[in-house]
């Protein structure tokens, strides 16, 4: 079966919209665990836009699934990963002015570069994964690098998926780069954008073993649960 892996940074988000204590993201992994979530995702960026090493260091003292953390090659992130220690890392580009993710990350031409951070993550004990385009070039350096993993960024398929048109050759894609990653012996993953009307084509990709998602869970989180806040907060003023 494929793996779930639910990222609760939109979670920090909201929280960081008012710089106070809630929604606590750390919480929020708690009750994904509890329904289901194979591993928690998250990503510290350089900006702290929403999770921050406070979160990271609670979660992974309190997660028993895996940490799969999203991290950038930003010498200031890879100490921050290397002393946290998760189970799982997940190398993606950066850019501060970027809303989300917004492409997978360039290796072909920094394979030194990133096989060496992926060397200290391994010594560190983590499962690293690189997050690239369904791209052969991108996938045979990923191999290069000695990571173990590759996500793919499915963020073209949603996107056609979502605007309603022909997603045909961005799913083709996707299940062309499987089938070249697992030749290359790499484990294959994917995410971004993915949602509850787009995410069962994904059953269709070779070998897949992992899907990451989190905005529209958190998205469809809200809409099951406003319901009982509502009705919580009017029992109190009554
Ligand atoms: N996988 C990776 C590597 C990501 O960077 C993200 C976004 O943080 C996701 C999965 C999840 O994307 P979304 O929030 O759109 O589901």
């Amino acid at each position: 079966m494929i793996k779930l892996g639910v990222n609760i940074d939109h979670v920090a988000t909201v929280r960081e919209a008012r710089r106070t204590f809630e929604p606590d993201p750390v919480k929020a992994a708690v009750i994904s665990e509890k329904s289901g979530a194979d591993s928690i995702v998250c990503h510290v960026r350089k900006d702290r836009r929403h999770i921050n090493e406070k979160d990271l260091f609670a979660l992974r003292k309190i997660i028993t699934t895996k940490l799969n953390l999203e991290m950038s090659i930003d010498p200031e992130i890879v100490d921050i990963a290397l002393e946290a220690g998760p189970d799982q890392a997940t190398i993606v580009p950066e850019n501060r002015l970027e809303i989300t993710t917004e492409g997978g990350l360039e290796v072909k031409s920094r394979v030194k570069k990133i096989k060496n951070i992926v060397d200290r993550l391994s010594a560190r004990g983590a499962r690293v994964s690189l997050f690239i385009d369904p791209v052969r070039s991108q996938i045979k350096a990923a191999a290069d690098t000695g990571a173990e993993m590759v996500e793919f960024h499915t963020g073209r398929y949603s996107e056609a998926f979502n605007h309603k048109k022909n997603y045909s050759k961005e799913l083709s894609d996707l299940m062309r780069a499987a089938e070249f990653a697992l030749k290359q012996n790499l484990v294959v993953a994917a995410g971004h954008g993915l949602t509850y009307d787009n995410v069962s084509l994904m059953k269709g990709i070779p070998g897949l073993y992992e899907l990451n998602i989190g905005h529209s869970i958190i998205s469809r989180a809200i809409f099951t649960g406003i319901g009982e806040a509502v009705k919580e907060m009017k029992r109190l003023i009554a």
